[in-house]
């Protein structure tokens, strides 16, 4: 078995910090977000790690080129442009070499194990599982209609969701998958969709199924999204790391990175990058803030972004 992560995204949720800082590479909760998907893709039992990266390829390589994922031997491929998910696992083919792989979201976060369903995926035979998870409005979401325990169906965003079992971001393939990527068409929005992948495999017969996931699932690609992340890893205790200095109180769920400066009134439930200089003359609350934040024009983009007052 081994492991892709997709990683090749531009972040545009979380500009500007993500010009500055990859998404894959945002520390939350002071590590890295991708050594979260190393920690599941060892527990999974994979072999070896793949990283799909983009525009950020020499960022990436600089962080993390010199390292194992976690002690797995880790390697990068390119994806030329994002076109989306399916597209981007087409550059790991060479990779995954016609083994049974585990594709994961490098902005996705987990609180269970994820073994479990790479053993579920072994016991069945099947093609490819796909982790789906219940939630109270699955409008936004892929969603699967499951029937014991089989994925019959898989509609993107469906106005009248037939099943509150939406797509959790992390799938185990065979080499099945290969066959049908060559004939993938793009989407409405223009990217060629792992759920349409997928629906292939369903059409041509294939067994695709469903392993419920009822833990804690995150995606930090928004700011409420990353902020709520980070305040479930970190207890919603405030974390200050080494060399940092805050001169003000902080409240809620405040992380200020390793060596990180800030003046401000104070500080509630916001993230400061480590480095990060922020020098204000209000309260920061609900941001995420890196590099300096001293000048008017710092402070346009932070507001933008965070809010500050
Ligand atoms: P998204 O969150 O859909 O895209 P993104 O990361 O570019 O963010 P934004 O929408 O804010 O611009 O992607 C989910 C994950 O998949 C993320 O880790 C990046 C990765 N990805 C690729 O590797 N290639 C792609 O073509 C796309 C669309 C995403």
């Amino acid at each position: 078995m081994k492991g892709v992560i997709l990683a090749a995204g531009k972040g545009t949720r979380l500009y500007p910090v993500t010009k500055a800082i990859p998404k894959p590479i945002l520390p939350i909760a002071n590590r890295p977000t991708l050594d979260y998907a190393f920690d599941q893709l060892k527990e999974c039992g994979v072999s070896e790690v793949c990283v799909v990266v983009g525009e950020n390829e020499a960022v990436m390589r600089e962080a993390l080129g010199d390292r194992t994922a976690n002690g797995l031997p880790l390697s990068f491929v390119r994806q030329v442009e994002p076109k989306g998910l399916a597209h981007a696992v087409g550059f790991a083919r060479e990779f995954v070499d016609g083994e049974d792989f585990i594709l994961y979201l490098g902005d996705a976060i987990y609180d269970r194990p994820l073994k479990p369903y790479v053993d579920q995926f072994r016991a069945s035979g099947s093609a490819n599982l796909n982790l789906v998870k219940p939630v109270e409005d699955p409008r936004r979401f892929g969603v699967a209609n499951v029937e014991e325990g089989r994925i019959v169906k898989l509609v993107e965003k469906p106005a009248e969701p037939e099943s509150n079992l939406a797509m959790a971001g992390m799938y185990v393939f065979g080499p099945q998958i290969w066959d049908v990527l060559p004939d993938l068409q793009p989407s409405g929005r223009g990217e060629y969709e792992i759920t349409d992948a997928i629906q292939m495999l369903i059409d041509r017969g294939h067994f695709v199924e469903a392993g419920i996931y009822d833990g804690e699932w995150f995606d930090t690609g928004t700011l409420e999204s990353f902020l709520a992340t980070s305040r479930f890893l970190t207890h919603s205790y405030p974390v200050v790391g080494e060399g940092a200095e805050v001169s003000c109180d902080v409240h809620g769920h405040v992380v200020v990175g390793d060596g990180a400066k800030v003046t401000a009134t104070e500080i509630v439930d916001s993230v400061i990058l480590p480095g990060a200089v922020v020098n204000v003359s209000g309260a920061i609350r609900g941001s995420l803030l890196g590099g300096e934040v001293t000048s008017e024009a710092d402070l346009v983009e932070a507001i933008k972004f965070g809010d500050l007052d």
